[in-house]
């Protein structure tokens, strides 16, 4: 039997690991995700070999397990993600992030003169992908469309 030999980056006992994190987008889920201010382990590789993506990120976080809606968030910097749960240094259950249609009190609307930056309006968006199959967030209130360049998270 093929065994491996050790994880690259140690297992951990409880809690969650996001792998397949495109290697780029790895420090936009840890500012996502607060991990500057948790107080549980958190262990982090970039630029790690994937036979699927050529390289990618991997966070793992003890002890931390997440809603559904910080879920869809992190599918919005980081669409090919897969989250483990994982209990007892078993693997508890595994799913593959999804970007969802629309999201609110998320991300800034790229105009200042939306009324979401003017006044205390909680924005709302609607996720679309341009041609490149980059997300862009179209604004519910305004006419202007934020690309991902331009996203910025609360
Ligand atoms: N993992 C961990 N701690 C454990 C068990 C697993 O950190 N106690 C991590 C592994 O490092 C891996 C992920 O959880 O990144 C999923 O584990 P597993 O399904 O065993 O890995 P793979 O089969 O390599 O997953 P995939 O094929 O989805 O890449
Ligand atoms: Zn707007």
């Amino acid at each position: 039997m093929n065994k491996r030999k050790e994880l690259i980056v140690s297992a951990i006992s409880n809690g969650t690991v996001i792998d397949h994190i495109p290697a780029e987008s790895v420090f936009q889920v840890f500012k996502m995700l607060e991990l500057d201010k948790t107080n549980h382990q958190v262990y982090f590789g970039t630029n790690l070999q994937s036979k699927k993506y050529g390289r990618k990120g991997i966070i793992k976080i003890s002890d931390t397990y997440y809603k559904d809606e910080v879920i869809n968030k992190i599918a919005l910097v980081a669409p090919t993600a897969t989250l483990i749960e994982i209990r007892d240094y078993e693997v508890f259950s595994k799913v593959s992030v999804s970007i969802p249609k629309t999201i609110e009190g998320i991300a800034k609307c790229f105009n200042p003169n939306c009324v979401t930056n003017k006044e205390d309006v909680k924005t709302k968006f609607e996720v679309l992908t341009d041609e490149t199959g980059n997300l862009k967030l179209a604004c519910h209130y305004c006419e202007k469309t934020t690309t991902k360049n331009n996203m910025v998270f609360f």
